[in-house]
This record gives C-alpha cells, structure tokens and sequence, in this order.
C-alpha cells in the first residue's frame, strides 16, 4: 500500500474539466493520492484550467502566486508539495506557465492525464519540470482505469465526445482539445452502468460539442447521440438523461424525436447560438443563419412542447454594430430562454477573430451592450421561473440544504430547488409543488412520498398541471 498523500484539485470552467478532475483524481488513487478540501499542506495540488476567456487564463497566474507560498510552507517543513497545471491553459500556455512560474512541476495537457502516474515519478524525482501536452496516437479513454472512483452524488457526468472540428473563429476549443472524438457505445454504456449501479440516477452526457457524436456501436456502425441516448434510457434505475454541449447544425432529427419519445430525456436543452446577426454567425464561421437556428428551435419545440431553453451570447465581437446587436436582442425575445450565459468578446491568442485588425469593438461598448443582453435574459429568467409557480414538478434532491430539514434538488429544467423534506429522499426524484420563485431558485413542498421510484414526469409543465 502507498503511502498516504493529499491531493487537491482545483477545477475551472467548463464541466469537462469537473469530470476530468474527477478522473485525475481517479488516476492517482492507486499512488496514495487523497482528495483534500484545502491546498494548505497538500502534497499536490493540480490547478485544472481553462483557456476560453483570457480572465480565465490570467487567474491561473495569480493563483499560482498564493500557491508558491504555500509550497514553500511545506518546503520549510521539510515537506514537498507537487504543483501541476492542467487543462486548456497548460495546453496552449506550456512553455511560458515554466517560464512565468519555474517552480511548477508539471504541465499537461487534457489528452494525457491516463500518464499521470509516469509524469508524478518524474516530476518527482527529476530536477526540472514536466511538460506533456501532446495529443497522444492512444485514446486516454481506453487506458484510464475501469474502476472509477465512487461518485459524488446522485447526479454525475459522462464524458462521451471530445473536441471540436467547427472552429469558430472565435474559439480556442479546436486547438486546445484537439479534432473531435467520439467514445464507443460499449465503453459509455459500461461507464453508464457503473454510475447508475452505485446510485446514479441522473447523468449529463458531456462533449465539447456533444450532438456532433458518432461513436461506434456494437453493430459497427456509427451511432449518433440521438441512439446513443435512446440505449441509455434502457438502462433500469436511470431516471433522468441531460446533454451538453450542442451545436445547431448538430440537433439532428433523431435526437429532436428522442425527445418526444424518451421521458428520461429532460426537456432542458443548452444550445449556443452566440449572436442574432447572420453577418455576425459568418463572420464566427458558424455555419448558420438566424433563422436556422429558430427553425431548430421550432423542430425541438414540435417535439417536446415543455422543452426550455438555454444559450451563450458573445457581444462586442470584431465588426459588431448596433444593427448586429440589435438582431441578437430580437432573437433572444423570439426564443424566450429559460436561462443564458452571455460574455464580451475576448481575444484569444492564435484564433483567427483576434487577429481581425482595426474591427475590434471598444470596451465601453462591450460593457453596454453586455448590460442590454443580460437585463433581457434575466428578465426572460424570472419570466420563467415565476411561471412554474403553483404547478407540480420533479425534483432530485441531492444536497442538504444550509436550513435544518432543507434538501436542495434540480428541477428538470434545471432551476435549484429547495424544500423541507426528509434526508431519505436525497437522491431521489421527488415531485413538488413549486410555491414561490426567485431570481436563481425555487422554493417548493414535497407533494408526496409515495411516487418517490416513479421515473421522472413524462411531460412537462402542462402535463404537470393537469395532475394538480
Ligand atoms: N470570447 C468570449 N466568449 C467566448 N466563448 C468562447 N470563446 C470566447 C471568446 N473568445 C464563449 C462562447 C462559448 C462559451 C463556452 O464561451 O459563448 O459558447
Ligand atoms: Fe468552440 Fe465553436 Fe467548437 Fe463550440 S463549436 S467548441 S464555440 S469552435
């Protein structure tokens, strides 16, 4: 047995990177590395970043300042503690992270953390630091081990596709997480079975553009997410299935009828659309229109009528005008959300809209136009959330609330939820009466507790009411 060692892992952006921290941690179990709620004396810490917002980068820099303190601590102590940078940052920034902070001991990238175990021995016993940020010819998928670590609660992720090939000029995801790649059936199914086995209930199927899925199936052929997804709902004691992220031009008709026919399926789809103006969407090679995007809007709402809406807004982009923003305003009221996120444009280093020459948009004008699109989304939010007051919804409950007797819980449009209810029905899918709505959450009273292993809902909003 190893020795004890404590490990802390602190994860930025995107889901991904909380089911690869998850799978990092995995990885350095059979080392003697424990998961550790501080970074103050561990024996390694691992800073998991992201590189999508050049925010998100600099933090990384200052909070490798305080960790530098802290492992000179351990030093004094005559201690060691193992400093790694991870993710997007380390893959795009290796060289210079060695350079602006020689005291790291490990850079890698997000393709190569099954060769953890190596890299932790050579950082460890070499000298100088260890920088891995190739892509490597072996899938990590294959060779990280099967016995996943037990998950942290009754709702879990799935990593099923990874990268891009859409290259949004925009975006750094196609050069820091490589060409697209798509998991076997077989080995997602398996994964799949596992979680649901130790008390799963609820898995989000994770892809940097995850409908672009077209994995193989045991048939040999190629299977899209829509089919992917339909195997899942097979599985017994698998209540709830989300995804993240689309594409439009990915929503394919299978997928769209997926939704009508599976009630696993929830009826919350996040689907970016970035701007409203087709002159924009070129410009971010897209590769659709405005209107393409509300027709897939209208394919998904045929097929699912309760579905809801989430999105990402990027204002200020080269070139923007207020015509162009204008038309965003007029897509978001024409959709109606149930939830966005929305950000100024960054310039991202090596993307070919950073080096869009004399078209950048001033910062004050950003700043405006963030402000106009984030008062309409959280107006349309709160539209939203208002409207489900009264009607009856299911609710996993999967954290103790910070009140006595209070659960926390995911409605299946995935507002937080809150109700007094018993600590037996954490991890359940427990239907609530919805009774008073905020801004970022639901208060609710659990209606009863004997559908408690009833699946979730079939339908949505409208149907609920008519329970009612
Ligand atoms: N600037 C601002 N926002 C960006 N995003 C991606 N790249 C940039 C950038 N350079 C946003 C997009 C994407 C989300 C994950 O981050 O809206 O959908
Ligand atoms: Fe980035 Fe576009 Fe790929 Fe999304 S689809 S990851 S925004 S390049």
């Amino acid at each position: 047995m190893a020795t004890k060692k404590k490990l802390f892992i602190k994860t930025y952006g995107c889901q991904m990177n909380v089911y690869d921290s998850g799978r990092m941690a995995d990885v350095l179990a059979p080392l003697g590395y424990e998961p550790a709620e501080a970074p103050d004396g561990a024996d390694m810490v691992i800073l998991n970043t992201c590189h999508i917002r050049e925010k998100a980068a600099e933090k990384v820099y200052s909070d490798l300042g305080r960790l530098r303190l802290l492992q000179k601590d351990k030093a004094s102590q005559g201690g060691r503690m193992v400093l790694a940078v991870a993710g997007c940052v380390a893959q795009a920034e290796g060289a210079e992270i060695m350079m602006r902070a020689p005291f790291v001991d490990m850079v890698f990238g997000p393709q190569t953390y099954h060769q953890l175990p190596e890299m932790v021995t050579r950082a460890v016993r070499g000298a100088g630091g260890v920088i891995n940020i190739d892509f490597p010819a072996e899938s990590k998928f294959d060779l990280l081990p099967e016995e996943a670590g037990r998950p942290g609660g009754p709702s879990a992720f799935l990593s099923v596709q990874e990268g891009c090939d859409k290259f949004c000029t925009f975006c750094v995801v196609p050069y820091t997480r490589g060409a697209e790649y798509s998991r076997p059936v077989s080995q997602v199914l398996a994964e799949a079975r596992r979680l649901v086995d130790q008390g799963v209930v609820e898995l989000t199927l994770l892809g940097q553009n995850v409908n672009a899925y077209h994995g193989e199936g045991a048939d040999g052929r190629v299977w899209g997410l829509g089919r992917l997804v339909r195997e899942l709902a097979a599985i017994d004691g698998l209540e709830r299935i989300r995804y993240t992220t689309s594409h439009p031009r990915d929503m394919d008709d299978d997928l769209i009828a997926a939704h009508g026919d599976l009630p696993q399926l929830m009826p919350f789809v996040h689907l970016p659309v970035q701007s409203g103006s087709d002159r924009i969407l070129a410009a971010m090679n897209r590769k659709h229109s405005a209107d393409d995007y509300r027709r897939v809007v209208e394919r998904m709402r045929a097929a699912r009528p309760d579905l809801a809406l989430s999105s990402d807004f990027i204002v200020g982009f080269p070139g923007e005008t207020d015509q162009d923003f204008a038309e965003t305003l007029r897509l978001v009221t024409d959709i109606g959300y149930a939830q966005a996120y929305s950000f100024k444009y960054s310039a991202r280093p090596g993307t070919p809209a950073a080096g869009m020459e004399g078209r950048q948009v001033p910062e004050t004008v950003k700043d405006e136009r963030l402000q106009a699109v984030q008062q309409l989304l959280n107006a349309q939010q709160v539209g939203f959330n208002a409207a489900t007051v009264g009607t009856v919804q299911t609710v996993l409950f999967d954290r103790i609330g910070k009140k006595p007797g209070q659960l926390l819980g995911r409605s299946p449009f995935m507002q937080a939820v809150h109700a007094l209810a018993p600590e037996r029905l954490l991890g359940r899918v427990v239907p609530v009466r919805i009774t008073e709505a905020h801004a970022n959450s639901l208060a609710a009273e659990v209606v009863t507790s004997e559908s408690v292993h009833a699946p979730a809902a079939p339908a949505g909003l409208a149907a609920m009411e008519a329970q009612v």
